[in-house]
């Protein structure tokens, strides 16, 4: 029987724990060609655990915003590369269609972001559009029935595995006064003519989770691949970002979590001066400061998701979980490789990956400047 229908919160994240532990051994390999294998994707899918954002009704286990942050610390901890290419397909990707997809549209594509055959790209930032997102150059214009697209994507999570990409496009002209207005978003198929993958990045961590260009040359779409309304785009990426910084806020749990596990097991076994070195202050105090912000970290992100699942507004608290969690995890995995050591600085401990892993989650889905910038507008406006 599949453990993931009809489990509770806690239960979906145990069952993600034990599921994952057979992770371990396919990472090396997977971290070093730069893919995440596909094998492991289908099963997320046939488990259903990639639709486990997506309502019921459209086929998807329907469960909350907690159990997913709960199930995104368990999978960041096993594998991060794997962790953000769920977090993307299942939490912006699909949150996107379900909450402004038209019924046809929730129809046609949420079940690819389901059946494990791929995972979904979110497809905004561009050379040079990155914090400041609203000023992005991709065109969309009217092209007989339907639209044409021009402009190139950087840095897009999933691109080499993404059936389709929600793409974020500029509609008239750039308005300098109001850079946000005319940008539309788009579900674009992997498939459309004029629409390629391009360069893959060479990247400090993540290494086996995919970020590559996406370029659009007079890309065709049809004219029901507008998400939402026409010009309202931005509103659907800033609120989709709210939720996706939840779910970097509980990836910043799950590093931190691991590498802190394999700093306190090292300090008990690894003995200098006659002793195990967990018996001196200076590594008991260290141990100690980081697990009570690694506790601090996650109920943070748990208020987020609670307020999410109640209907009310989270952009604060969301950008406040993202902020203290991703740097939470800086302070966590640099603290673990220096329990380590010289053997934390070396591959064969695993602790030197989470912190390259983890340098990622104070830079993408906002930078920690932006998140206090989102912080600062909501604290001041109110
Ligand atoms: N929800 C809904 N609407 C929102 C919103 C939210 N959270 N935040 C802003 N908006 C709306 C505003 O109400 C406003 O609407 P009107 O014009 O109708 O009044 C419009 O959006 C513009 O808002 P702002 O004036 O606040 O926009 P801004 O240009 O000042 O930008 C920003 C705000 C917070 C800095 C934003 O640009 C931002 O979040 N930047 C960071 C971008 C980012 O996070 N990129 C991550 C890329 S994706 C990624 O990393 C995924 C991955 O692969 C892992």
């Amino acid at each position: 029987m599949n453990p993931f229908v009809g489990a509770t919160e806690r239960e979906l994240a145990g069952a993600v724990a034990d599921w994952a532990t057979r992770l371990a051994e396919r990472i090396p390999a997977a971290e070093k060609e730069g893919t995440l294998p596909r094998d492991l994707i289908a099963e997320l899918g046939s488990l259903g655990v990639l639709g486990m954002t997506i309502p019921e009704a459209d086929g998807g286990l329907g469960a909350s915003a907690v159990a997913f942050a709960l199930v995104l610390e368990e999978l960041s901890a096993a594998w991060p590369s794997l962790a953000v290419g769920v977090a993307v397909n299942s939490g912006i990707v699909a949150g996107s269609l379900v909450r402004f997809g038209s019924p046809a549209q929730r129809k046609r594509w949420l079940p690819m972001l389901m059946d494990g055959s791929g995972l979904g790209a979110f497809a905004l930032t561009e050379a040079s559009s990155g914090s400041d997102a609203a000023s992005l150059r991709m065109t969309a214009r009217r092209d007989g029935p339907g639209w044409r697209i021009d402009g190139r994507k950087q840095f897009i999570t999933n691109a080499r595995y993404a059936p389709f990409a929600i793409v974020l496009a500029r509609v008239g002209e750039l308005d300098p006064n109001r850079t946000s207005a005319g940008i539309t978003a788009f579900v674009v198929p992997l498939d459309a003519p004029g629409f390629s993958i391009g360069r893959a990045e060479r990247k400090m961590g993540l290494r086996a989770s995919d970020t590559s260009a996406l370029i659009l040359e007079h890309a065709q779409v049809a004219a029901d691949a507008v998400l939402g309304e026409e010009g309202k785009g931005f509103a659907i990426a800033m609120s989709g970002l709210d939720g996706g910084r939840i779910g970097i806020a509980a990836q910043s749990v799950g590093i931190a979590r691991r590498a802190l596990d394999m700093a306190r097991a090292y300090a008990k076994e690894r003995k200098q001066f006659g002793r195990p070195i967990a018996d001196f202050e200076g590594l008991r105090f260290k141990l100690a400061k980081a697990d009570s912000d690694l506790a601090a970290a996650r109920l943070l992100a748990l208020r987020a998701a609670w307020l999410r699942d109640r209907g009310r507004p989270f952009t604060r608290e969301a950008a406040m979980a993202k902020l203290y969690a991703s740097e939470m995890a800086q302070r966590a995995t640099h603290a673990a490789v220096q329990v380590l050591g010289g053997n934390g600085y070396m591959r064969d401990y695993a602790v030197e990956r989470y912190a390259r892993d983890g340098r990622a989650t104070t830079i993408y889905e906002g930078t920690s400047e932006i998140q206090r910038i989102v912080i600062a507008r909501s604290l001041l406006a109110a």
